[in-house]
């Protein structure tokens, strides 16, 4: 009843709005062999929808004890292609290097997060070897976005600040990504690791 409860609602259609005509966009730009280019055209998409960040109100993100993500999913094709979530966790966590086994964009709506990049350096035959090196890195803030390949690696660092929110959009849906491997830079290994779980549904998702 009140004014409260109708703002909600209002910001939960209009951005399940926005979400639906951008995903119509985004999949006519993947439809094609991905590349890095159709990459940038999804990360300029992505960024435009970060930026309306009155409708991903902190608030309704609290970080998620238990699962491995903190994830809110706010579209998800039915084939689990185009997933598109809202991940907020909390301040001082870290995801050590890990590639993705899809494409992957992510852009800012709340907070800083630090992203290093790395490269591999050996030459993939040895099961379960990998040595990678630093590459880069990325401090992904509102108006900022990365795109990742599949094989791309990155590490995600947040510090102290918060709360943090960002958009993450993936030609495929981390509950249904079974190969992504996980990186030792010290030990110069690499684990697979299991399909995302704990994923919660936001208010409105498709
Ligand atoms: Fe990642």
């Amino acid at each position: 009843m009140g004014t409260t409860q109708d703002t909600a609602g209002d910001i939960v259609t209009e951005r399940m709005q926005l979400v639906r005509e951008m995903l119509a966009r985004v999949r006519k730009v993947a439809e094609a062999q991905i590349r890095r280019d159709s990459l940038d055209a999804i990360k300029a998409e992505l960024v435009a929808l970060a930026a309306r960040r009155e409708l991903f109100p902190i608030d309704e993100f609290p970080p998620i004890e238990g699962g491995n993500a903190s994830m809110y999913r706010l579209s998800e094709d039915a084939d689990h292609r185009y997933a598109l979530y809202i991940v907020a966790p909390a301040p001082g966590q870290f995801a050590p290097p890990h590639d993705h086994s899809t494409w992957a964009v992510i852009a800012g709506v709340h907070g800083r997060e630090n992203n290093k990049l790395y490269k591999r350096t050996d030459d993939g035959t040895q099961p379960g070897v990998a040595l990678i090196e630093p590459s880069g890195e990325l401090d992904i803030v509102p108006g900022t976005a990365i795109a990742l390949m599949p094989d791309d690696i990155h590490s995600i660092h947040l510090g102290a600040d918060g709360p943090h929110a960002n958009l993450h959009l993936y030609g495929m849906s981390v509950e249904h990504c079974p190969e992504r491997r996980m990186y030792s830079r010290s030990k110069g290994t690499y684990k697979i690791f299991p399909a995302a779980t704990g994923v919660q549904k936001a208010r409105g998702a498709d």
